[in-house]
């Protein structure tokens, strides 16, 4: 299921994980990703602007990859879809908003953090699902367990990823890219630092070097 989607997923490697107060914002924090080498976001529901900065970036962006995260409602996932998210991610497996993405044919990561997650996922036929909250749920060790019983499964961990353990985590046969916030923490975005978001996007990038990303 949608394989081109994922395949870019994977090629960029990190998805940036934004909480935007204000949309002005959205096309200068697009911009500075796209800079540092990463040409992905997923823009939180997490505050109003989330809908109107999903248009700018899309409008001003139309090759990034713009998905909407913390997405805890079937009315939240249409919201995001019509502004133009092209994915949509949750913190945890909400069966409505998964049936319905699946339905609409839109890449959906939800959050999963046991192997009864994992298992209303493989149900439904998703081969990729978001490890959260990663580092709290076990880590890598959590990873290296995954493999054995769910070998056609990849993931996206996030949360407690940075700079120091994105390499532990890349280095894992069933990461297909991991996600966080590190490199867009809220007190850059709302300063305006937009320098400081490419240097750390940057890093990460740099970071990723001689894995299979
Ligand atoms: C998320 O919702 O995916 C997390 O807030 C990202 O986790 P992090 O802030 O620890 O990177």
């Amino acid at each position: 299921m949608h394989e081109d989607f994922f395949k870019r997923v994977h090629q960029v490697g990190i998805v940036p994980v934004v909480k935007i107060d204000d949309a002005a914002r959205a096309e200068g924090l697009a911009g500075a990703l796209i800079a540092g080498g990463i040409p992905a976001v997923e823009v939180t529901f997490r505050t109003n602007a989330a809908e109107e900065a999903i248009k700018r970036i899309v409008k001003k962006y139309p090759d990034m990859l713009v998905g909407a995260g913390t997405v805890t409602s079937l009315a939240q996932a249409k919201t995001a879809v019509a502004a133009g998210a092209s994915f949509l991610v949750s913190p945890g497996f909400d069966a409505e908003v998964v049936d319905w993405a699946i339905a609409k044919n839109i890449p959906i990561l939800p959050g999963v953090a046991t192997p009864t997650d994992i298992l209303q996922g493989i149900r439904r036929g998703l081969s990729v699902l978001k490890f959260f909250p990663a580092e709290a749920s076990g880590g890598v060790g959590m990873l290296k367990n995954f493999a054995g019983p769910f070998p056609s499964l990849s993931f996206v961990p996030t949360g407690g990823i940075s700079l120091d353990n994105l390499a532990s985590y890349a280095s894992q046969s069933n990461v297909l890219a991991v996600g966080g916030s590190w490199m867009v923490k809220d007190s850059l975005i709302n300063a305006e630092d937009w320098a400081a978001i490419t240097n750390m996007s940057r890093n990460a990038v740099a970071a990723l070097q001689g894995f299979s990303f």
